[in-house]
């Protein structure tokens, strides 16, 4: 069953005729992941999926932002190809480990130390738990979503998580030099840091970074940058570099390794000489495949200009979709940073999720896939993205009619 069965629940020929309840019901974003989740693939290649019907979609879901550089990845594949006839995982470190903490504490700011995990989610838990143990406080300040554990679940009232978590973490819903001043005060010399993913948009500029920087910093907290989707993306060294702001920790995760599970805290070496002690171990931390690659990743983020290259496509797909919400009188924008554009809507005749609905339906019927996060890979090529303006137009046509129709306008 291909996208289009599974986000409709119908063909491509009556999708193209929207009946009156879809057009104005909409799914929210949870509803379009889990569909896009029960899709059933047979492969990837490059910037693109193909399902079991042999129908092939441009990926803009990109693994959730791990195919950084594209499915089957030549230099990639030869390099875990080699490792393969050597070792998978010694358990301890070899000589894979070395190399990637050499580029690691080359490319990224504030890596003065490393420590290899698997998932975002493990290297963010593990940030948290060194800012606890090395500041001796309980309280977190956060913003934006940080994995599946159950110290940043209690944020969302996860089902399963103790309540007594959710005691201790402060959510901000925007990054604020008066908020994060305001949160630091009402919770005087309790909170262990504050951890951010920076593309949460909007994006702070600079100078606003440097004044929380400053806040935090006198306030005893560590500062941590998420940079599990930023980091190289923005930039190798993820926004740190990017913004010129070198914070105490930083994640790396998803497209480290372009689709192998491999992530890394690393930071300071005031902090992180205490790794160790807070007994943040896996059995395949080390494991060998994702290590080699991930310094291919590195070698050929840095060596093909990848940031920029996603970069451009980003701000090409930005600019259409601009002169296209202007000529069809929507408000709307793709937001966020330029390497991975998210739709938003600013129209209050219709609800946010329909016009997204509408948007995301034209594009998986012109066989794009998203869910309305554009994760671009530096495998897409420029062709695909003038295919996707061509359907983000679809989709305006398609909110413009719905707006015309909806009682809000008459
Ligand atoms: C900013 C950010 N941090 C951490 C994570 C968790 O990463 P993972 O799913 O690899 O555990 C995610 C996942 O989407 C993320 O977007």
């Amino acid at each position: 069953m291909n996208l289009i069965h599974r986000l409709f629940g119908r063909n491509a020929e009556e999708v193209a005729r929207p009946s009156k309840q879809q057009s104005t019901a909409g799914l929210t974003t949870e509803e379009v992941l889990a569909q896009i989740l029960s899709l059933k693939l047979k492969g990837g290649s490059g910037g693109y999926v193909i399902d079991t019907d042999g129908v092939r979609y441009l990926d803009l879901v990109s693994a959730w932002g791990a195919n950084l550089l594209g499915y089957g990845y030549p230099r990639i594949a030869k390099a875990m190809a080699a490792q393969a006839w050597k070792h998978a995982n010694l358990g301890v470190a070899g000589p894979d480990y070395h190399t990637l903490r050499d580029l690691l504490l080359r490319h990224i700011p504030c890596a003065e130390e490393i420590h290899l995990l698997k998932n975002g989610s493990d290297a963010t838990a593990a940030a948290v738990r060194l800012a606890r143990y090395v500041t001796g406080r309980e309280k977190i300040l956060h913003r934006g979503y940080h994995g599946a554990q159950d110290w940043c679940m209690a944020s969302y009232a996860c089902p399963g998580v103790p309540k007594s978590q959710r005691e201790q973490i402060i959510s901000l819903n925007s990054l604020e030099c008066d908020g994060v001043r305001q949160a630091l005060a009402d919770n005087p010399g309790e909170i262990a840091c504050l951890i951010l993913d920076p593309f949460c948009w909007p994006i702070p500029d600079r100078e606003v970074m440097l004044e929380i920087q400053d806040l935090v910093c006198r306030d005893g907290a560590l500062l941590i940058f998420d940079e599990v989707v930023s980091g190289l993306r923005a930039a190798v060294g993820g926004m740190q570099e990017a913004w010129g702001v070198t914070p105490d920790l930083a994640c790396f995760g998803k497209g480290l390794a372009n689709g192998m599970p491999l992530s890394v805290l690393l930071g300071r070496e005031q902090w992180m000489r205490h790794v160790l002690t807070i007994n943040y171990s896996l059995t395949f931390r080390l494991e060998a495949m994702s290590a080699v690659a991930a310094i291919e990743t590195i070698r050929e983020v840095k060596e093909r200009n990848v940031c920029a290259d996603l970069a451009r496509k980003g701000r090409i797909l930005k600019e259409a979709y601009a002169e296209l919400c202007k000529t069809y009188g929507i408000a709307s924008a793709l937001v966020g940073h330029d390497s991975r554009p998210q739709l938003e809507f600013f129209d209050e005749r219709l609800q946010k999720g329909t016009c997204n609905y509408l948007v995301i339906k034209e594009l998986a019927r012109n066989r794009i896939c998203t869910y309305g996060t554009f994760s671009l890979c530096y495998a897409h090529t420029d062709k695909d993205i003038r295919s996707v303006i061509r359907a983000l137009e679809h989709g305006l046509q398609k909110v413009s009619t719905a707006l015309r129709e909806s009682p809000a306008t008459a």
